[in-house]
Parts: structure tokens; sequence; C-alpha cells
């Protein structure tokens, strides 16, 4: 790609079905709609040059909105080569002018060097979904680093990265940990995985749920969603945990739970949502059964050991099915990988529904305004987003569901604040 580029998209052609995508998604955003209206009035991002690594779908497309209607100069680049939505990002680029580097399936040069018109755009604020932007901010393009106010973080991944950055010493600017907002994670990660991780699997295999052996590795945020999903549609759900408080929630949840090489045999569909590298590997592979289907909706690439099983395959048959891969293993027995072991849900389907995204984008929308308000205050390490910002967004989700509440009295705010009445 050239370096004087200002975009690099598969088709512009593509522009009219993205935009009707986007509008689409538009409907199910009221609070970041409300959020975007109000931007367009106050421009509190005016004049601000920002980057963002992130799922280039309708939902990130209606953020991106919301951005440019605060006055930021943005750049969007993709955060994972399989989920961009081409036309979305012909679309962005036709009808909103935006500068976006993404192509579905690029390669890993081409996806590194969409990072890198990211980094060279100089963003002042940044945005990631899993810190790949931040990491290249550290390391090749750490001189295009020198403005940045601060860097939003969408997912788990990216959080754990940050931290260890931060705890290492050599996190260079103040991060906030958007994936850690009440209004992010308890219904992102649980309601958006756990259904479109589901709605993937069906897209790729069209398989029967109904008594079929699901296996989830990690009873996280994610893992809590796609269990309870997989259940609703009549799954037997098997749950593997490495951490003892989880696992003993998912049981007393009623899933069974047993290590990975018990499940490895016994499971028909596999999937990961753990954030942790080779959770099914060479020894798990070699334990399943005929037709088992392994997917991942965890971090990026790296859940599935997929370089174990290419050296237990006798053949490989790409693309059985589209975005399924059958590997034939000694004597015959195949297993298959949906997605090549990216996210589930954004390779094989649309990623979460718009309205979750919704919260989470308006969170990340205000939060970005808190951080350019805050510039030159917040310190160097992971910060929490404000619980203001969280309260606002789930009021106005629940306005524009229709949901009314109650509130306090004076005389239980009084008691719930005092420790010496009604002892
Ligand atoms: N597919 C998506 O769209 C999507 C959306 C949100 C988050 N994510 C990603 O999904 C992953 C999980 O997110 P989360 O919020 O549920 O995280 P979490 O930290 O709440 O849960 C992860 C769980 O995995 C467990 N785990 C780790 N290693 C394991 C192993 N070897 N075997 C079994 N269990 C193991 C941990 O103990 C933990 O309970 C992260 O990588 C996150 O970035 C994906």
């Amino acid at each position: 790609m050239a370096k004087s580029k200002t975009y690099d998209v598969k088709d512009l052609k593509l522009a009219g079905e993205g935009k009707r995508r986007i509008l689409w998604a538009d409907h199910f955003m009221p609070v970041l709609a409300q959020v975007r209206e109000r931007f367009a009035r106050e421009t509190p991002l005016a004049g601000k040059r920002m980057s963002a690594c992130l799922h280039v779908t309708a939902e990130t497309a209606n953020l991106c909105r919301a951005l440019i209607a605060g006055g930021a100069d943005l750049v969007l680049c993709a955060s994972n080569p399989l989920s961009t939505q081409d036309d979305v990002a012909a679309s962005l680029v036709k009808d909103f002018g935006m500068k976006v580097y993404a192509v579905r399936g690029e390669g890993r040069k081409t996806y590194y060097d969409h990072i890198a018109a990211a980094c060279r755009h100089s963003p002042a604020v940044t945005m990631d979904d899993g810190a790949d932007l931040v990491n290249a901010l550290h390391g090749p393009f750490a001189d295009c680093a020198g403005n940045i106010i601060a860097s939003m973080e969408e997912t788990t991944t990216g959080v754990i990265r940050l931290r260890a950055m931060a705890q290492a010493g050599v996190l260079k600017f103040p991060v906030i940990a958007v994936n850690d907002a009440a209004t992010k994670h308890l219904f992102d990660n649980r309601y958006g995985t756990g259904q479109s991780t589901t709605d993937g699997i069906i897209r790729a295999t069209d398989i029967l749920l109904a008594g079929t052996n699901v296996v989830v590795v990690g009873y996280g945020w994610c893992g809590r969603g796609v269990s309870s999903r997989m259940r609703g549609a009549g799954a037997n759900v098997i749950v593997c945990e490495v951490d003892p408080i989880r696992a003993l929630e998912a049981a007393m949840d009623g899933f069974r739970v047993m290590p990975m090489k018990e499940a490895a045999k016994a499971g028909d569909l596999f999937v990961t949502v753990t954030g942790d590298v080779n959770v099914i590997d060479s020894p798990h592979f070699r334990l399943m059964k005929d037709g088992a289907i392994v997917c991942n909706s965890g971090h990026f690439n790296v859940e599935l050991n997929l370089e174990a099983l290419r050296k237990l395959a006798r053949k490989v048959n790409v693309g059985v099915r589209n975005n399924v891969d059958e590997y034939v293993l000694a004597g015959g027995r195949r297993i298959f990988v949906l997605g090549e072991g990216r996210l589930v849900n954004l390779a094989c389907a649309e990623g979460h529904p718009a309205s979750v995204m919704d919260m989470s984008f308006a969170t990340q929308a205000l939060t970005t305004e808190y951080a350019v308000g805050s510039a030159g205050r917040l310190d160097v390490r992971v910060h929490e987003v404000p619980r203001s910002i969280d309260d606002l967004v789930a009021t106005l989700k629940l306005k524009s569901m229709g949901i009314r509440i109650d509130t306090l009295t004076a005389e239980q705010k009084n008691y719930l604040a005092s420790f010496d009445q009604g002892t």
C-alpha cells in the first residue's frame, strides 16, 4: 500500500449496501444517536486527531459518525483481518468522507501496514480493540505517540495487556479501560458475545444445537453468555475453567464442569472464550471425535493451536463450506475449524447486535470526550471509566427501552448511608 493513500478499502462500489447497513444499525443505537446529536452541537472533539483500531462493522461506523460529529479528525483501521465488512468500509470513505484502512481477509503485512497508517496520523486520542495500535505506538511508531492525551481500550485482552505494560513501567501515555465499564462488559461481552457467537456458528455450519454437546472454554463474561445461549438452544453445555471460583459458578449455574482432556472426548462443538493462548492444543485434538467442530470467540486467533492441528493433519481441505476448513487426521478422523480460528462471531456473522453495541460505543464516545476534557490531568496508568458515564448510559438505555425504575426516598438514602440505624 502506498504511504500517501488516504484510504484502503476493497471496493468503493460497495458503498450503497454499506450505507444501508449503517443506517439499519443506527435504528438500534438510540443512545449513541443522542450522543452524536449533542456532539454535533457542542463539538467537544474539535480539531482532535484520532486513530481507531476497531472491528470495521456497521456499529463501529456509527461510533465513527458520532466522533466526527464531535469534530474529530479520525482514521480507522481494522482490529482483526477477518472482521471487516467491506461494504461498510466503502461507505465510510464514500458517504462519510473518512480515512479507512481495512480489507476483509487482508494478510498479516497489510494488517500491519494499515495499523502503520493509523499511527502516521499522529493521533491525540486512540481507540483499540486488543491494544494492537497502542503496541505499535510503543514500538515501531513510538515517534508518532508524542501528542497522545489518552487511549481507550475496548476489550478484556487489551486491558490485560495494558495493565501488564503499566506494571512493567513501560506504558507511555494514559489509557482508559472502557471494557471494564459496567455498561460494556456486563452486556456486550455477555449478551453480545453470547448471541453473536451462536449466530456465527449456525451461519457457518447450519448444525442443530439441540442435543449437541457444546464445550465452552472459559467462564468469564463471554463464557457465561455463550453457555446460557447454547443452553437456551437445547445444547448440553460443558464448561472448562482454570479459575476455581468461576468453575464453581458454572457448576452452580447447572453446567457440567470438567478438564479439557475429558471434555475433548465428549464434545461435538468447542468454543474458546478465554483470552488465553493454545487452550485447545495437540493433546486435545488427538482425543476429539470424528466431525468435531472447533471455533474461537475470545482473542484474535491464538486460542486454538492450529499449528499443532496442522502438524497432526494428513490433509487440510480449505473451504469445505464458507468459513469452514476440514483437517483430516490419521485414520480419516476429521476436525472442522470455523473462521480460521478467528473470532467466529465476526468472521462468520456480523458481530454483536447493534442494540448492545449502542451501550459500548456510547460509553466509548463519552469516555473520549472525558479524556479530551481531562487533557494533561490524567497520569500514565490504566484508568477506570468514571461512574457518572456508566450511570448516564444505563439511564439513557433504559429510557430508550421504555423502562422506568424507582428512586430512593430521603429516608432510604439516609438509612443506606448510616451505620447506627436498623441494628
Ligand atoms: N468475540 C467477541 O466479540 C468478544 C467480545 C468481548 C470480549 N472478547 C474477548 O473474549 C475473551 C474473554 O473475555 P471475557 O470478558 O469473558 O474475559 P474474562 O477474564 O471475564 O474470562 C476469561 C475466563 O477464561 C478463563 N481461562 C483462562 N485460561 C483458561 C484456560 N486455559 N482454560 C480454561 N479457562 C481459562 C479465565 O479463568 C476466565 O474465567 C477476551 O479475549 C476478550 O477480549 C471477545
